[in-house]
């Protein structure tokens, strides 16, 4: 029998950045399932749709169940009352696509049998990033990668481009546990220090989950990565060690003026693009909880 399977994100903040869309799937379906962080959340969830049920019991914290079983196990909770014909709303932290492996995985073998499955975006922790940071990908460009694949991969990377590393408090876990890891913090900090000056400013970040709560936004000499008070929802963030010019041979390629590319010195406020005016803004010194050391920002 046919079954119908939408899968929402409930944004990074508790209830409010739910979407109109993804509140009224979960309001009509006939089965939710959520993986949320927040208490609040759970609980208005529950109380948004009575059949609201918690997959984090698949996990099985302590007992070297690999998380990759924990996935495939919520994938098929989530796809049996679908398969029974069902409409099933699945909601996720965040936006319910990014690193999030039984979302996709649920969404494909819905369709793959047949049954009408589709996911709706919502805020995820990069988007508070930016907000919260105070940067534009769109100069001079992001890098973005898991942390445990980062190390493994050791995908090249450029000085020049912001990074983010998400889960930076599991590198290297691949079974969940209790508590969150340090032990592969030291891997990661050698496989940075590869391109970056083991002074150069790091930021650990914990978007939060409260308007009337400031984010975490702890700044730190990278060679320190280590000794950082990090948890399950850090992410590292990176900014530019240099300034990242445009090449005066491409600008004529493509016919662009360089003192009309924002990029160029015209801009004259001495920040690299990707800084982060977040961390230094001076009317939320509450934000920062370290100082950026002068190497932050290599000479232009
Ligand atoms: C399984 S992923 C889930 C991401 C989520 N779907 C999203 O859209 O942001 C978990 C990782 O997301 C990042 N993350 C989760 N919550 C966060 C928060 N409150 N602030 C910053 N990063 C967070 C961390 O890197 C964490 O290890």
């Amino acid at each position: 029998m046919n079954g119908k399977l939408t899968v929402v994100g409930t944004g990074m903040t508790a209830i409010s950045q739910l979407t109109r869309e993804a509140e009224h799937c979960l309001f009509t379906a006939d089965k939710v399932y959520y993986l949320v962080t927040d208490a609040h959340t759970e609980t208005f969830l529950k109380q948004l749709n009575a059949s609201a049920e918690c997959l984090k019991r698949h996990y099985e914290p302590g007992t070297g169940k690999p998380r990759l079983w924990a996935y495939q196990d919520m994938v098929e909770a989530i796809l049996a009352p679908v398969r029974k014909g069902l409409s099933v709303c699945a909601a996720f932290y965040g936006h319910p696509g990014v690193f999030v492996y039984p979302s996709h995985e649920a969404v494909v073998q819905a369709r793959r049998e047949g049954h009408e499955a589709k996911m709706l975006p919502g805020i995820s922790a990069e988007d508070m990033l930016f907000a919260d940071l105070g940067f534009d990908p769109a100069l001079p460009g992001l890098q973005t990668y898991e942390a445990t694949g980062f190390v493994l991969l050791k995908p090249a990377i450029d000085a020049r481009i912001p990074l983010i590393l998400w889960q930076i408090g599991v590198v290297g876990l691949l079974t969940p546990e209790p508590t969150p890891s340090r032990k592969n913090l030291e891997a990661l900090t050698d496989t940075l220090l590869q391109t970056y000056p083991s002074d150069h400013d790091a930021v650990v970040y914990q978007a939060s989950a409260y308007e009337n709560v400031a984010p975490v936004i702890h700044v730190f000499p990278l060679c320190e990565l280590a000794r950082q008070d990090i948890n399950a929802l850090s992410t590292l963030y990176i900014p530019p060690a240099m300034r990242a010019d445009p090449d005066p041979y491409r600008a004529e390629l493509l016919g662009v003026r360089l003192t009309d590319l924002s990029l160029s010195r015209r801009q004259g406020s001495g920040r690299i693009p990707g800084q982060a005016y977040g961390l230094t803004h001076p009317e939320k010194p509450g934000w920062v909880t370290g100082s950026p050391s002068p190497h932050g920002s290599a000479p232009a």
